[in-house]
């Protein structure tokens, strides 16, 4: 087992010694012993979970909790025994937005000079899939951060939203693009020209979710964890390809995107798990993935 697998392998609570941030935070690394936002654990084979950890703000996404979560994507990104990674919250929360009182006092300098809130793109380049187990509230940053997870699995009663309209500003980390794409131009324009919410069992009706559990977050945290142990299981090689042609689809137009697909196709021809999977198959056997 990997040194980096130990140190993420305890679900972390990690010690809160105070420490001073700066306002504004770009994309740093740190040590996952030193996690105050997020806890980290690895609960099935091949699976990275992430839990949001700020209780008493329902999980606002302040800067310092973007350098802990990159970070410890990161971690995951790299640990070559992780396969797939789930990010969650809490029963009340997932995240109910940026933080809005960090965000307050920014003028326009503060939040362009510093590229306020780039870093919460790091997500866009991990070739990892990434599960949204969300519960409650997902507004705002947090309905954003939940968007740009590959799979977005809710429970029915979940709360989804972008009230930035309600404070002033709009969507700023994706939520007008992600949700367009998502829910089509009208349902989009309408949800956030109001502020207007979407609960979970509608989330699922208009694509934005997956699927939509029963119960809390332990019932959709199951389920991600689930289908997140079932990616895992599968190559590596294979599942990064999966990822890439699928997201190819929303630069592309359909004949570029299914020639993309099919380039990437004849290259799988060169892995060995290709050539495992496919023996197996002929022989009923069990694929042994050399993750190559
Ligand atoms: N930022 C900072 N603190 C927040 C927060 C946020 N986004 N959301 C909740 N909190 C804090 C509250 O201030 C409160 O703290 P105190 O106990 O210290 O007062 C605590 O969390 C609990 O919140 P409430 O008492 O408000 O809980 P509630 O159950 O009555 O309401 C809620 C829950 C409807 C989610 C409400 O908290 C709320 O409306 N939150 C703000 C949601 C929002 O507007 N999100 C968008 C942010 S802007 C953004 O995200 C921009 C972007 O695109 C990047």
């Amino acid at each position: 087992m990997s040194s980096l697998r130990l140190m993420l392998r305890p679900v972390a609570a990690f010690s809160s010694a105070p420490r001073t941030l700066p306002r504004l935070v770009r994309f740093q690394t740190t040590s996952s012993s030193s996690y105050e936002n997020i806890l980290v654990s690895t609960p099935k084979p091949g699976v990275g979970l992430i839990t949001l950890n700020r209780p008493k703000a329902l999980n606002a996404l302040s800067s310092p909790l973007f350098v802990e979560l990159n970070d410890a994507l990161r971690k995951f990104e790299e640990d070559t025994e992780i396969g797939a990674i789930v990010l969650t919250g809490s029963d009340r929360a997932f995240a109910a937005g940026a933080d809005i009182k960090e965000m307050a006092p920014l003028t326009f300098s503060d939040a362009y000079v510093n590229n306020f809130i780039a870093p919460w793109s790091y997500m866009m380049t991990l070739r990892k899939p990434v599960i949204a187990a969300v519960s409650g509230h997902a507004l705002g940053g947090g309905c954003e951060l939940a968007m740009m997870c590959d799979v977005l699995y809710c429970t029915k009663t979940a709360n989804f939203g972008q009230p930035e309209i309600k404070l002033g500003t709009i969507p700023g980390a994706g939520g007008s693009q992600r949700m367009t794409a998502a829910l089509g131009k009208s349902k989009a324009m309408e949800l956030i020209l109001t502020g207007n919410n979407l609960s979970g069992e509608e989330a699922e009706k208009h694509g934005l979710a997956a699927k939509a559990f029963d119960g809390g977050n332990k019932e959709v945290l199951d389920g991600a964890l689930e289908t997140a142990a079932k990616i895992a299981s599968y190559s590596r090689v294979a599942v990064i390809a999966a990822k890439e042609v699928v997201n190819k689809s929303q630069d592309l137009g359909i004949r570029e995107g299914v020639e993309y697909e099919r380039r990437i196709f004849h290259s799988l021809f060169g892995s060995q798990d290709q050539k495992i999977g496919m023996k197996a198959f002929a022989e009923k056997k069990k694929a042994e993935w050399t993750q190559s």
